[in-house]
């Protein structure tokens, strides 16, 4: 199912360091309508469920500390061709792998301090968007 919808979270180290707004103006100014939006934070357990795809993986437990480690921006996002534009807005995973201009290379710190998530894929999307947000909180 093509939802023409992805989920973003803005990370604490984006948060903590003040870039809440300048990222969503860059989300907005790029044609993204938002649909949902959230300033809350993730327990340990809660980042544990949402990141459970990458359980088995070395950098788990730092990911889970790290995204529980202070408030985060929870959104959905809508614009034609969701997934695939919205991660070419922020870049790279890695931000010293990132493009010039994207949000992880004018505000990320490192590979897992990388400023914002975005799905990758429309199951995904719909999974995550659902992890924190309820149809009466989507507009
Ligand atoms: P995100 O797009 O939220 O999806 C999974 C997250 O795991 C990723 O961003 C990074 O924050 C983190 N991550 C991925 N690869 C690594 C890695 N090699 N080392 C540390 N963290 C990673």
């Amino acid at each position: 199912m093509k939802t023409n919808r992805t989920f973003t979270m803005i990370k604490p180290d984006a948060v903590a360091n003040g870039h809440i707004g300048a990222i969503l103006d860059h989300i907005t100014k790029a044609g993204f309508k938002i649909v949902a939006l959230k300033y809350t934070a993730l327990s340990a357990q809660k980042a544990g469920e949402f990141y459970a795809v990458h359980s088995e993986r070395g950098f788990y437990a730092d990911l889970v500390n790290f995204m529980s480690s202070g408030p985060i921006v929870a959104a959905i996002l809508e614009k034609d061709n969701a997934i695939a534009d919205f991660r070419t807005l922020i870049g790279a995973t890695d931000p010293t792998k990132a493009d010039a201009g994207t949000i992880r290379n004018l505000f990320a710190k490192s590979i897992e301090a990388n400023a914002v998530h975005g799905s990758d894929s429309d199951e995904n999307a719909d999974i995550e968007g659902s992890f924190f947000f309820s149809a009466f909180e989507r507009f």
